[in-house]
């Protein structure tokens, strides 16, 4: 395969680096070929990879956060903790080289012995989108490396640079030849052919609907297991006895951070009617002060969003939010101002008189744009949630413990928070979405774990004659019962 991929600041358009295009086929052969000896390099041992990513990632950070600033466009703050994120997924997979635990349970008979051990599935293709360029990967790649899986890695081509920079890491700390394999390429073609291939034997993808869906297609056919990780419509419920200036906080973060690209952003907020006016006021205040700019600049809170196309899909949803009867309170339009009007900005976003049948309301937009829904009370504001696609995360600001737990039964995503924002999960739990969220599988935490491994059960009998489990204890023969 050749052409190289020019990455791009989102920010600047400026140049950040070449890099060559790879073709599937050979990274998919280095790591077979590299199968057998990493599956037999003892876990502890594994581990010890990862703990040197870890340090080196520890003494990188600050070039690395500078990096996925300037290839992706999130603020300094933000980019940096996508490189804590990888160095905490380091740390927490590196422990499980040594705790990997399987069971072991009594057996039904005498003189047998039961237990379960995890077994690597094989060569991972993990396919990763661009918004954490390194947090995201790390989520997929360091549990299938503890666990002795291989792995061939095709990152978005939006952050090709940020990959190869996060692969490289691996390298250096010491991991064999051919057992992580980058594959840059462009769009669904590298990424099909990764997919079907046919020695791939677990695919883990994280991004859109459209593409995971089209993934699942792809691996159903071959005959190989998936995981998705896909969108979200999540969103935040304030209620009327809410500590408002805290829900304000979380809504900003939310709904703001990263431009509200995070499959984790809030994009929803659903009021209790009895304090939507003062949220409403709180919030525009708060919104007319974020500055937009470039993310190395420390006094920026919004940076771009990653291109032209995504550009475009934002200011087409304004335009149908605004048809189908909502208002946009502030911003709605790009940003061009200043040492802005080479990059892909777009000013924070609020609708007001969103109803939950809107596509605004429905619909994952990517971008910094979040619309305000009212609620008569708890048990509509949970419907009104629940009425998504998606279950990714939802949130719920009240200082009632009745209603706080209530909303934690009721509230139909994977994900949680209780007077917090919807975005920040930690490395040590479960990460993933009900329902047009994912596919059941789930990343981070144990969970991860058993989406990157196979459970092998082990029966050991040693009674040295025919025993027969699960035979009606009535016709056991003489000869089973004598021990
Ligand atoms: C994503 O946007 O794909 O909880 C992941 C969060 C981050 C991860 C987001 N830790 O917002």
């Amino acid at each position: 395969m050749t052409g190289v991929i020019e990455s791009r600041n989102p920010a600047t358009g400026e140049l950040v680096d070449r890099c060559p295009i790879s073709s599937p086929e050979s990274a998919v052969a280095a790591a077979v070929k590299a199968l057998p000896g990493w599956r037999a390099t003892p876990a502890p041992r594994r581990a010890d990879v990862l703990y040197r990513a870890a340090e080196l990632l520890k003494s990188r950070k600050s070039d690395l956060g500078r990096l996925v600033t300037r290839e992706m466009g999130k603020v300094l703050v933000e980019a940096r903790g996508d490189v804590q994120e990888a160095i905490d997924m380091a740390l927490y997979m590196a422990g499980e080289g040594r705790r990997m635990g399987g069971q072991t349970v009594p057996s039904e008979l005498p003189h047998k012995f039961a237990m379960s051990l995890r077994e690597p599935v094989g060569v991972v293709a993990v396919i990763t989108p661009w918004n954490f360029p390194i947090a995201v990967p790390s989520w997929k790649i360091l549990p299938a490396l503890v666990l002795g899986n291989t792995v061939v890695w095709k990152p978005s081509s939006d952050t090709p640079v940020c990959a190869r920079e996060f692969a490289a890491i691996f390298h250096e700390a010491g991991l064999p030849e051919g057992v992580l394999n980058l594959v840059i390429g462009r769009g669904s073609d590298s990424g099909a052919n990764l997919v079907r291939h046919p020695e791939v034997n677990l695919v883990t993808f994280t991004g859109s609907n459209e593409a995971g869906h089209k993934v699942a297609m792809l691996a159903a056919e071959t005959g190989k297991r998936y995981a998705l990780e896909m969108g979200g419509k999540n969103a935040i419920l304030v209620l009327e006895d809410a500590n408002l200036p805290l829900a304000v906080d979380g809504i900003l973060w939310s709904a703001f951070g990263t431009s509200g690209q995070r499959c984790t952003a809030a994009s929803r907020v659903i009021v209790h009617r009895a304090v939507r006016a003062e949220l409403t006021q709180l919030l525009l205040d708060r919104i007319g002060r974020l500055r937009l700019g470039n993310g190395l600049d420390p006094s920026t809170d919004v940076g771009p969003v990653i291109n032209a196309a995504a550009l475009k899909k934002i200011e087409d949803y304004v335009r149908i939010g605004v048809e189908e009867g909502a208002r946009p309170l502030t911003g709605g339009e790009r940003y061009v101002d200043g040492d802005c009007r080479n990059g892909f900005f777009f000013k924070p976003t609020l609708f007001d008189n969103v109803l939950p049948e809107m596509r605004i309301a429905r619909e994952e937009i990517f971008g910094p744009v979040t619309c305000l829904l009212e609620a008569q009370n708890l048990e509509h504001a949970i419907a009104i949630n629940n009425g998504s696609a998606y279950g990714l995360v939802s949130a719920i600001y009240t200082r009632d413990i009745n209603c706080a737990f209530t909303a934690m039964r009721e509230l139909n995503t994977g994900i949680v928070y209780i007077n917090a924002g919807t975005i920040g999960s930690e490395v040590q739990l479960p990460f993933g979405g009900t329902r047009g969220t994912g596919n059941g599988s789930r990343e981070a935490g144990q969970a991860a774990l058993d989406t990157f491994s196979e459970w092998k059960t082990v029966y050991v009998d040693y009674s040295g004659r025919l025993q027969r489990a699960q035979i009606d204890a009535d016709t056991v023969t003489s000869n089973e019962e004598s021990p």
